[in-house]
């Protein structure tokens, strides 16, 4: 069976890459936006029937990019689109991998008169024709009983944490951020030895203004902190454990996360509290350091 990967608008770096981990060929795309909004799309192909029976790998992330060209809600209408094309063109199956899908973290209802709108995403996906649904580090992966579709979800930890090996660090402990983020935080310690210990924060964040309090005792005096954390979005979350660990007397304070979209700046805002900030490729950016490429071709 032929295989090939259609590299989304949203995934440059990381499409070509997958492709040439999995030594396949790619399709690229032309995109667009018109004067009135709305999304374009087509696969640069001349001749139609090169997807014909094929197995079609569509990467595209689903995070924001720079301009209202690049919302996740465009990246979505993309992705759909190149989903319906392949369909269209007679695909033999159509594997998408989102490595990060926006809007997982809508997954509750966490005030009345809420969506669960992480959910109805995957539903779309399915109902274009997406035969199968890859993703990395996906927020709250329950969500996934919502479609009848297999769904992989990608661990990035161990290429993160064999990532971090590279730095000077001593005495490690791992921190989770908050109680749900547990089993990675474990994850991630692994890799530095059965015995690293992982300290756990406790998080409350309102749900109206976003604040956040961070309460939490652990042993970090003198140690080489890591919070591994799936997402940091505004850097709050990391802000406020990084203010408690060095109160707490850490040394040093490395933020590794799977999906860095560094709203707001948050970027250069934390590399002033923190020693390091280390993100997967999920989505690109500065700290976009360590590749997903090679765990996703593991499953496609
Ligand atoms: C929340 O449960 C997530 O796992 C992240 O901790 C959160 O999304 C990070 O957001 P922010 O960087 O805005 O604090």
């Amino acid at each position: 069976m032929k295989r090939v990967v259609i590299v989304g608008p949203a995934s440059q770096a990381l499409g070509i890459e997958l492709a040439r981990v999995l030594a396949i060929p790619s399709i690229q795309t032309e995109f667009k936006t018109f004067p009135d909004g709305e999304n374009y799309l087509r696969l640069d192909i001349a001749d139609e029937s090169v997807i014909k029976e094929v197995d079609a790998i569509i990467l595209q992330s689903c995070g924001p990019g720079r301009g209202t060209d690049a919302t996740q809600n465009v990246r979505i209408f993309q992705l759909i689109m190149m989903i319906d094309i392949v369909k269209r063109l007679g695909a033999a199956r159509i594997q998408v991998v989102a490595p990060y899908l926006a809007y997982g973290r809508q997954d509750k209802i966490f005030r009345p008169g809420e969506c669960k709108f992480a959910e109805v995403i995957l539903q779309m996906l399915e109902r274009a024709g997406a035969t199968d649904l890859y993703t990395v580090d996906q927020h709250a992966p329950e969500i996934f009983n919502a479609v009848n579709i297999p769904v992989t979800n990608v661990d990035p930890m161990p290429a993160l944490a064999d990532y971090c090996q590279q730095f000077d660090l001593q005495k490690v402990v791992v921190v989770s951020p908050d109680k749900g983020a547990v089993e990675r935080s474990k994850a991630f310690a692994r890799h530095f030895g059965e015995n690293t210990p992982v300290e756990v924060f406790s998080k409350e964040r309102d749900v109206k203004t976003g604040e956040i309090q961070m309460t939490g005792s652990m042993e970090v005096q003198g140690s080489d902190v890591i919070i591994a954390d799936d997402i940091i979005s505004t850097g709050g979350t990391i802000m406020a454990a990084t203010r408690e660990l060095r109160a707490m007397g850490a040394s040093t304070v490395t933020a590794a996360c799977t999906h860095g979209l560094f709203a707001k700046g948050a970027l250069p805002r934390l590399k002033e509290v923190c020693d390091r900030v280390v993100s997967a490729n999920t989505l690109e950016g500065a700290a976009s350091e360590v590749s997903v490429a090679p765990q996703v071709a593991r499953f496609v």
